[in-house]
């Protein structure tokens, strides 16, 4: 299959030259493709992963095709492989889906063009990861030695999973803290959230993801604000040069302060920033031939 489903199978150097490009990308440099259109096949809720996509496709002079899930044949029963089997007769030249199914991919082995995974389940999210790279290399020039806190509902969190594989990787130290409900320890090593917020270079926090939850969170919202959100005095005592980031949507009052989540020390809206760069360089890598 072509295009970006994980970034599992991608070696180091790999990822990294996709980063190399989004940065290219942020300093100016273009590159068109006119004639070719895409489609975005969201069948989950998605602001940022989707409407990114799209900003990637026009700033690459790619006609975004617009999917209405409502409207379309899917709530007739249509299988996802129909679907992305129709959009392929129809022309169009990559898809990105977002599915509720961990790894749905494997049911699109004979599809020919490429397909960008805008999220799958609770297992992966690779242009997330990439944005997150993108932004924590612009912070600190390099990965290798970097202490990052994921923080929240990591065992429902796809950005988590996909986060702690290839940061791993490339060398980070990845840490995991939250409710003992929603912990794994596959992720990374546990550390105490007031340990993570003094000594972690980065702190990633995550959503609850109550709509992948089976039993409902063991403790309140306001319990949850004050054992693992990022509050001003949490803040005071992070790290010099230490910065918070989240996929978003963010729940103020929740995962984060309201006052916190534009504070200096976040990057919440340079990752979005970031989101269109790194979505911009894997489609042309892929519109090239090269994913
Ligand atoms: C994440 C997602 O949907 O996987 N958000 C995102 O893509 N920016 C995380 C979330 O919804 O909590």
């Amino acid at each position: 299959m072509r295009g970006l489903l994980t970034l599992r199978t991608l070696s180091s150097p790999e990822i990294m030259e996709i980063i190399e490009l989004a940065i290219r990308f942020k300093k100016g440099w273009t590159v068109n493709f006119p004639g070719k259109k895409m489609v975005n096949l969201f069948y989950e809720n998605s602001t940022r992963t989707q409407y990114s996509f799209q900003m990637a496709m026009i700033n690459l002079g790619i006609t975004p095709v617009s999917f209405n899930l409502a409207g379309s044949s899917v709530a007739k029963g249509e299988t996802l492989y129909d679907t992305v089997r129709t959009f392929e007769s129809l022309g169009v030249d990559g898809v990105v889906i977002r599915h509720s199914q961990d790894v749905y991919y494997r049911d699109l082995e004979t599809i020919k063009v490429p397909i960008f995974n805008g999220g799958d389940g609770s297992s992966d999210h690779p242009t997330q990861t990439l944005l997150d790279l993108m932004t924590i290399y612009e912070e600190f020039g390099r990965f290798e030695g970097l202490k990052i806190a994921l923080i929240g509902d990591i065992a429902h969190s796809r950005v988590a999973h996909g986060n702690a594989e290839v940061m791993k990787r490339l060398g980070m130290k990845v840490y995991v803290s939250g409710p003992e409900q929603f912990s794994d320890d596959k992720t990374g090593e546990y550390i105490e959230m007031d340990k993570a917020v003094e000594t972690c270079d980065i702190i990633n926090l995550l959503r609850v993801q109550f709509e992948r939850h089976k039993e409902q969170m063991n403790i309140s919202k306001e319990e949850y604000h004050a054992r693992y959100g990022m509050t001003v005095e949490r803040v005071a005592r992070m790290k010099k040069n230490a910065i918070i980031m989240h996929p978003a949507p963010i729940n103020r009052g929740v995962e984060i302060a309201s006052e916190v989540a534009e504070c200096d020390c976040s990057r919440i809206y340079k990752q979005m920033e970031n989101g269109v760069y790194v979505r911009m360089a894997v489609i042309t890598l892929a519109l090239q031939g090269k994913l």
